[in-house]
Parts: structure tokens; C-alpha cells; sequence
């Protein structure tokens, strides 16, 4: 099965005709929410608001390993990750569709492995290619049948949050090699890769990065939601033409 995880500004999916909400607990703790099941034309997802279904968890809380915990043991399969980003790369202006292909992981103290039991053996995942690769072609495939020009690939810095970055950090992002910046990504890539998951994002651009382009003298937080809004209602044309074409 299908899962969706619904990032900032997308607390639900309009054309989720909903059959039931289960809440769940997990080693882990709580998930953001109840778990929403439903159909989409026909075929059976689950959607999960990351922050909340009243927006109120940052980043940095969100319970990353017991979200995904819940997503499986409820048989999701493939998740899709829909995640508002800043753009560095001069392309990546507000209001472009973008799926990542790799990540640069700044965050920190966050909850990022289930593999942390003393009594456990050492585990190590192999993560050089974060996103499942299947996944991504099948959300290109979609978003060209919705007719939308997503951008294939780049490079997503994963920061910590809750503020947002200074102009010298997205300056020193853009150095490693990142094209778009977000508060999401981690740990819930690696996450999904060590439940053996596939996982595969949707990054939303809604602002130029900090100390970029309309951004150079701040980041007009206002606007965000104005470009993220029209933008989300292109995301879930995607989902549809994703669950039409290779629903499981
Ligand atoms: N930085 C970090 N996270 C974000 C941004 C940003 O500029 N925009 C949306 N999420």
C-alpha cells in the first residue's frame, strides 16, 4: 500500500475519500496523529500529517521513528514524502516541483535509528542512494501525466529547524553541494530505508533559500503560504496520477 506524508500545508488530501482513522502507538511512542485511511480513486492509501492535523509539532519533535513504525505495521509499502523547501539552486525558484535524489544531513539530537538497543548487534544500513530509485521514476512518471514539469534530482540539505537558516549557512550548503533546503528529510529517509521501505519525496519550493534572490534581505514568511497553497493543489494531481498508474 500507498502512504502519504503530508508536510506543512497539507494536513489532508481533498480527494481522500476517507473510510476510517486509526490512532496508533508504537515502541516509539505516538505518531503525529491518527493514522487517515481512505481511497483514492479506488485504490487504498494512507495519509499521515507529519506536524500534526493541527500544525502544531516543529520539525525537530516530530516523532520520526514512530510515524513510520506505524506506517508500516499498518502494510504501507512505498511513502511518499511531501516536503516544503527553500531553493538555492537558481532554478529552483518558488512554486517548482522538485524530487530529490540525494541528502546532506545537518540535523542533530534527533531520534534517527531503531538500531539503538545495547544488546543488539551493530547494524549498518547501505544509504548511498536515499530514495528508492523505483519510486522516484514512478512520481516522475506521474507528475508528466498530470502534466506538471517536476524537476528530476537534486541535492536536499536537511537542517534543523525550527528558524530558518542565515544567508553564510545556505551559502556553505550550497558548498556541499545542496540545491534545496528543508527541516523534514531526516531522519525519515533513513528511517524508511531500515524498515525497508520505499521511500521517495516531493520537495515543494515555497521561498528562495535565505539570502537568495526575493529572499536576499529576509524571508517574507507570508508569502510562503500563498505560493505553498496552489502548489499543494498540483501535489495531489500528482497522487492521483501516482496511485492511478501503479497502484498496488
Ligand atoms: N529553509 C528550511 N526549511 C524550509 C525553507 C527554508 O528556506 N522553506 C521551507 N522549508
Amino acid at each position: 500500500m500507498l502512504a502519504i506524508i503530508g508536510g506543512t500545508g497539507l494536513t489532508q488530501l481533498s480527494n481522500l475519500e476517507i473510510t476510517h482513522r486509526q490512532v496508533m502507538r508504537t515502541p516509539y511512542g505516538e505518531p503525529s496523529g491518527a493514522l487517515t485511511f481512505g481511497l483514492i480513486n479506488q485504490h487504498e492509501v494512507i495519509f499521515i500529517a507529519r506536524h500534526g492535523y493541527g500544525h502544531t509539532l516543529p520539525p525537530h519533535l516530530v516523532n520520526y521513528r514512530a510515524n513510520m513504525w506505524a506506517l508500516k505495521e499498518q502494510g504501507a509499502k512505498r511513502i511518499v514524502s511531501i516536503a516544503s523547501v527553500g531553493g538555492i539552486r537558481d532554478d529552483l525558484v518558488p512554486g517548482t516541483l522538485v524530487v530529490p535524489s540525494q541528502i546532506v544531513d545537518y540535523t542533530h539530537g534527533r531520534a534517527s535509528t531503531y538500531f539503538d538497543a545495547r544488546d543488539q548487534a551493530v547494524t549498518h544500513i547501505d544509504f548511498t542512494h536515499p530514495y528508492s530509485a523505483a519510486l522516484r521514476s514512478s512520481l516522475l512518471k506521474a507528475g508528466r501525466l498530470a502534466g506538471e514539469n517536476l524537476v528530476d534530482g537534486g541535492v536536499y540539505a536537511a537542517t534543523q529547524g525550527p528558524r530558518l537558516e542565515t544567508a553564510a549557512e545556505i551559502n556553505r550548503y550550497e558548498g556541499d553541494g545542496a540545491d534545496m533546503v528543508g527541516m523534514t528529510g531526516m531522519p525519515e529517509a533513513a528511517l524508511a530505508r531500515e524498515l525497508g521501505l520505499s521511500y521517495a519525496a516531493i520537495a515543494v519550493v515555497v521561498n528562495h533559500a535565505a539570502g537568495r534572490g526575493e529572499s536576499s534581505d529576509g524571508i517574507n514568511l507570508e508569502k510562503i503560504s500563498a505560493v505553498a497553497q496552489p502548489a499543494l493543489a498540483r501535489v495531489r494531481n500528482i497522487i492521483e496520477r501516482l496511485v492511478e498508474n501503479d497502484g498496488e
